[in-house]
């Protein structure tokens, strides 16, 4: 599936994601720009902190409590905030899209 992620500076970028990684991961390993994912995917550091496109956020879902919990460290927080190691990706979120923040923490 193809993943859309738009920085904070309206910059996108589209990248081929596979099934069954995160949206961490996959930023990650395309060398996106604006995701940090510090502590591995683990829900544990929130500089994976991304905000869902309003088109998506039905399909994405909402956080888990751990996960909110955890979003409480991350800065500029909206109700479509995400930690995108918490979001698998599956061949029904193709052609997702992400808003990465400003900074991360
Ligand atoms: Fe640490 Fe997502 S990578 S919370």
């Amino acid at each position: 599936p193809a993943i859309t992620f738009i920085s904070f500076e309206g910059e996108s970028r589209t990248v081929n994601a596979q099934a069954g990684a995160t949206a961490m991961e996959v930023a990650v390993r395309n060398n996106v720009p604006g995701i940090d994912g510090d502590c591995g995917g683990a829900c544990a550091c929130a500089t994976c902190h991304v905000y869902v496109d309003e088109a998506w956020r039905v399909q994405v879902g909402e956080p888990s409590s751990m996960e909110e919990d955890m979003l409480d460290f991350a800065s500029d927080v909206r109700p479509n905030s995400r930690l995108s190691c918490q979001i698998k990706i599956s061949d029904g979120l193709d052609g997702l899209i992400l808003h990465t923040p400003e900074r991360q923490g």
